[in-house]
């Protein structure tokens, strides 16, 4: 079998084969292709939105009615997973993947058939209440919203419904942030896909695979401070390369494994 013409990524797909137990990584990268805005780097939310005006609990707390007017006007439905999402899924099928851990809320992951998926951040399509803890779909709260604004609980009619979307001054959910440190723990390769690496504690997840003695590789259109420690960096779209990766991947294991 004749490599790829890329050394990165024929490094990558070497490794993935390899591993006893990889888990991928992923950020608002690697759901570029599939129409969601990145947050930073080229073209990213925050180049021209103030993160801590928009996207934080002391301001959701003070008003809102802003928080769900933006929904109003900007909230995405169609997105549907791209390449990218599905080649991580071929990963799963070929016993090389055993978890997907994301920053993502946007669900697309599940939605390409990946199994086991981690949402650090929360995801948008379930809300809960502030006042009563009632849990409700995204689509019943939009279709309430639609009519009035901020949306009224309709289990005790309050006015603090949230997506579960972890925002700036939030704490990110225990049980996720639980699995996703053992899964680093345990993994002996971690496939970062389309993620700044930025924010904490969800960066720190890749920094504990590193620390434990596991392989990195990274698949990001722009430099990360994470590439220096890296045994393969893939510059590019995640939707070109993914796919690359996946079927070399697997080529390489069905001859490693015979
Ligand atoms: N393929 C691969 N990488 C891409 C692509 C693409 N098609 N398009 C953009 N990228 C890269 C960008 O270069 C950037 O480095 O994806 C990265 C996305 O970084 P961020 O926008 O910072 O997203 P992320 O790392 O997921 O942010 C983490 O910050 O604002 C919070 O809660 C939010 O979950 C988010 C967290
Ligand atoms: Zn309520």
């Amino acid at each position: 079998m004749s490599p790829v013409e890329d050394p990165a990524l024929e490094r990558t797909a070497e490794l993935l084969a390899g591993s006893r137990r990889g888990v991928a990584f992923t950020g608002a990268g690697i759901s570029a292709e599939s129409g969601i805005p990145v947050f930073r780097g080229e073209g990213g939310l925050w180049t021209t939105m103030d993160p801590y005006r928009v996207a934080s609990i002391a301001q959701f707390r003070k008003d809102p009615g802003a928080y769900w007017r933006y929904s109003l006007e900007n909230r995405r439905t169609g997105a549907e997973p791209n390449p990218a999402h599905r080649a991580l899924k071929a990963l799963e099928d070929a016993g090389i993947i055993h978890a997907v851990i994301t920053q993502n809320t946007d669900g697309l992951h599940q939605k390409a058939g990946s199994g086991d998926v981690i949402e650090l951040h929360g995801s948008s399509s379930r809300v809960v209440c502030f006042d009563c803890a009632g849990e409700f779909s995204r689509e019943e709260i939009d279709r309430i919203n639609r009519a009035q604004t901020p949306p009224p609980c309709p289990g005790c009619g309050g006015t603090y419904l949230k997506p579960t979307v972890v925002l700036f001054g939030e704490s990110l959910p225990l049980q996720a942030l639980c699995r996703a440190e053992v899964e680093a723990e345990s993994a002996d390769l971690m496939l970062v896909v389309g993620s700044s690496l930025q924010v904490y504690p969800a960066a720190g997840i890749p920094e504990k695979a590193l620390e434990q003695g596991a392989s990195l590789c990274i698949v990001n259109a722009e430099a990360t401070p994470l590439d220096a420690r890296a045994r393969a960096v893939v510059t590019g779209k995640a939707g070109e390369i993914l796919p690359q990766i996946a079927i070399r991947a697997a080529a390489l294991r069905g001859a490693v494994r015979g």
